[in-house]
């Protein structure tokens, strides 16, 4: 998995495997799928352990699950599209065994609602992001033929005190929730919506949750929120605050062999505390994703992103300053209302400027709801957005190739991660910005660290062999 990326396009769909903390046999079984962000695959694993306090086991088959969900993502149309159609092998299967339950969580049961029960006649159930306590009762409801839904939203859930089963897991890497919702309210965003308001979780249970990985083998864990630079919470006990770049260094304190990562960063939000904290620890990683979202400042200000143009480059100057060699990726939207050609090939020439390591690129989705749904007209042809999206990709391409070619010759320490995919003889990991590296297995194994020179690469992957 790529841990630095909260939202990362190769796991959508993916089904959890059983891995449970029990011993004993379970009464019956779920199977979940899930899509969209990384505090959305953090919130399946946080499901799985409340369903395992309810006697429910995973199974990696949903033909042999007495309970079906699906962790639901709202970002874009075609997130929802997509996951209605897999959504219909699920209702086949009931019209099959009508004592299968159904159960729609996350993002998109927050935003529909019940409203999902009326659209899709066979779902069961309807979970929002801060109800999954109440999971195990609504399947009791369920279970009486009537239909459960709780989609409240909370100021203060944080889910500290549930330990996540960690399924599908290679057990070097591990996602960490630290906060929820978001504040932001940028224009074209659907989650402020369906996560509700911004909360931080006890430092303390993060920490516990960390160190506790760390002693079960685990070698890196990523922090996640959608703002993690607003991270604060108020530690009443001691009296005192802790802010983001005070939770990296605790975190980083635990072990040097634990690396930490981060996702996501405001540009508004990053301080130069947080950079220095991450020069200041060899294994907090120099990497930064930094969501830009358009290079126009006119258009930044229609999303309220609250930055221009200049501070977006002024911070990825700063960053490049105090951190030479941090990895920086970004998201950009293009076909934004009433975006121009000139706006466009701003946000070309940002991208030009800032030669990301990484970028995912998309075009505008008007989301029902968000604030530009309701002030702006989604006035930009499909078939302009699309080959605007084209113009990025295309440009990224070219990055992205040249940030691989530049490190040819160099030497880095990769944590590895697992066999890689293509070759049996060959282990993957990842180096300190974000780059997956492959190199010969020989006596080497997941969870170490090796010192990896790179003699070739692809757009995608560095190749090299172990030195020392
Ligand atoms: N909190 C994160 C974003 C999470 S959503 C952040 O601020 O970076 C991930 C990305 O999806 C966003 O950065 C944005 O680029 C994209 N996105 C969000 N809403 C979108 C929409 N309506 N249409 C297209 N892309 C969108
Ligand atoms: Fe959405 Fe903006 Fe919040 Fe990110 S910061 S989740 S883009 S509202
Ligand atoms: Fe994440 Fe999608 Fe919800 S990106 S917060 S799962 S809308």
């Amino acid at each position: 998995m790529v841990a630095g990326k909260i939202h990362d396009e190769k796991r959508q769909g993916e089904a959890f495997l059983p891995g449970s903390k029990r011993s004993h046999s379970y009464d019956r079984h779920f199977y979940i799928e899930s899509y969209g962000c990384a505090m959305n695959f953090a919130d399946t694993e946080v499901i799985a352990s409340i369903l395992d306090q309810n006697n429910f086991g995973a199974t990696p088959d949903f033909q042999k699950a007495d309970l079906i969900l699906i962790n639901t993502c709202s970002i874009r149309e075609k997130a929802e599209e997509r996951i209605r159609k897999r959504l219909k092998d699920f209702t086949s299967a009931k019209k099959r065994n009508p004592s299968l339950i159904i159960g729609i969580l996350g993002c998109m049961a927050e935003r529909l609602k019940s409203n999902l029960l009326e659209e899709e006649k066979l779902v069961d159930i309807v979970v929002g992001p801060d109800a999954y306590r109440t999971l195990p009762q609504l399947i009791q409801e369920a279970e009486t033929g009537q239909k459960a839904v709780n989609v409240l939203l909370s100021r203060d859930e944080t889910y500290a005190d549930i330990s996540p089963i960690r399924l599908n897991s290679n057990g070097v890497n591990a996602f960490v929730s630290i906060m929820r919702g978001c504040n932001n309210m940028c224009s074209f965003c659907v989650v402020p919506f369906t996560r509700g308001r911004e909360r931080s979780r006890s430092a303390y249970s993060i920490f516990a949750e960390c160190e506790a990985l760390f002693n079960e083998g685990y070698r890196e864990v990523t922090l996640l929120g959608q703002n993690v630079d607003s991270y604060y919470w108020r530690d009443e006990e001691n009296n005192s605050n802790v802010n983001f770049a005070q939770l990296l260094e605790k975190v980083a304190l635990i072990s040097p062999l634990l690396r930490v990562r981060f996702s996501t960063s405001h540009p508004k939000d990053i301080t130069d505390e947080v950079l220095f904290t991450i020069k200041k620890y060899e294994n907090i990683c120099n990497y930064i994703h930094l969501p830009v979202q358009s290079g126009s400042t006119r258009l930044l200000q229609l999303m309220n992103r609250t930055y221009s143009r200049e501070w977006y480059l002024a911070k990825v100057g700063r960053i490049k300053e105090i951190i030479p060699d941090c990895g920086i990726s970004t998201d950009i939207i293009c076909g934004f209302c009433t975006e121009t050609e000139e706006d466009h090939k701003e946000s070309l020439s940002l991208m030009e400027y800032c030669q990301f390591d990484l970028a995912y690129m998309y075009f505008y989705s008007e989301r029902p709801g968000t604030l530009a749904a309701r002030r702006f007209e989604d006035d930009i042809p499909l078939e302009v957005k699309k080959r605007r999206l084209q113009e990025m990709v295309d440009l990224h391409r070219g990055h992205s190739l040249k940030s691989m070619q530049k490190d040819v010759g160099k030497t880095f320490k990769v944590l590895i991660e697992g066999t890689s995919k293509k070759n049996e003889d060959e282990l993957f990991g990842r180096n300190d910005q974000n780059k997956v590296i492959v190199f010969p297995k020989l006596n080497h194994k997941k969870g170490d660290y090796v010192m990896v020179k790179v003699h070739d690469c692809t757009a995608g992957t560095l190749i090299g062999n172990v030195i020392s």
